[in-house]
């Protein structure tokens, strides 16, 4: 099947997506905790990801699907076929304390490389969407590369754990940045980045966090590195940096000063 074939699929699924997180917001959402009680999932997570695992495999009897919620792992790898990453709603604690910033992310990969990634912010009704054949649109609105800028040009996005806790020298890079912006949900920070509304993005990311927006941000030139400066693995967790070749550089260079 063609990319763009998939693209349209993938846009048909997302509309269905949306719907049942409309139809849900006037009654109560189960929730459960998972490791912590910081770390939840709901009915909704549940229900997107068993409709989008449906659907994909409806389409690709065969395919390869990585999902934060039932299909964390897989058995096999085979890298030459179709790999399809799923985060149904990212920024679960968003969604269950305001029923705003949250996505539901897809990403998809073939040898090791982004074929297409989906970001739906679905309160602003905004798909990220492209890939290196189509490039990179919110919408129909087609995004341009965003500016080269450095970290002292602009503002950085993290989570707030790693920040408080000082990982990889966060606090000094916070303070060398224009201001630091937490917001729960990697897909949302990301898309932040990708609009150049930031310059970076650090966080620790599972696969599913990043799949998505790492084959936009690559398709505009930005840089997706390991805080040590390292290509990630997509099957791997990590902590990770989305951002303009400047920044990434500063970013890199001060997470390894000593302390
Ligand atoms: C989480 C969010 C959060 C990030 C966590 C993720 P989830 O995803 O993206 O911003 O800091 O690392 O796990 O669990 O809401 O899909
Ligand atoms: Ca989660
Ligand atoms: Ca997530
Ligand atoms: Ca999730």
């Amino acid at each position: 099947m063609k990319k763009n074939e998939i693209d349209h699929l993938v846009v048909e699924w997302l509309a269905q997506a949306k719907k049942m997180v409309f139809s849900s917001s006037s009654r109560k959402i189960m929730v459960e905790t998972k490791t912590s009680r910081n770390d939840l999932v709901t009915e909704l997570d549940r229900q997107i990801e068993k409709f989008l695992v449906t659907q994909i495999k409806n389409v690709f009897p065969t395919a390869q699907i990585i999902s934060e919620e039932s299909h964390p792992k897989l058995d096999e790898f085979d890298p030459q076929q179709l790999l399809w990453i799923i985060d149904p709603i990212d920024g679960t604690m968003n969604f269950v304390k305001t029923r705003r910033d949250f996505a539901i992310m897809i990403g998809v990969y073939q040898n090791n490389q982004g074929q297409l990634g989906y970001i739906y912010d679905v309160m602003n009704d905004c798909l990220y969407h492209g890939g290196p054949e189509k490039g990179v649109f919110c919408n129909q609105q087609r995004l341009l590369p965003p500016a080269n800028l450095s970290l002292n040009q602009g503002l950085l996005e993290t989570g707030a754990l790693m920040l408080l806790h000082n990982r990889c020298n966060l606090q000094k890079i916070a303070l060398a940045s224009n201001g630091v912006r937490i917001y729960g949900s990697a897909g949302i920070q990301i898309i932040r980045v990708l609009t150049g509304q930031a310059v970076g993005y650090v966080s620790h990311l599972k696969p599913w966090d990043l799949a998505a927006g790492r084959v936009l941000a690559e398709t505009l030139g930005l840089t997706v590195k390991t805080i040590d400066g390292h290509i990630p693995d997509v099957l791997s967790s990590v902590d990770v940096l989305v951002a303009s070749k400047n920044a990434q550089e500063d970013i890199v260079r001060m997470a390894q000063a000593p302390y």
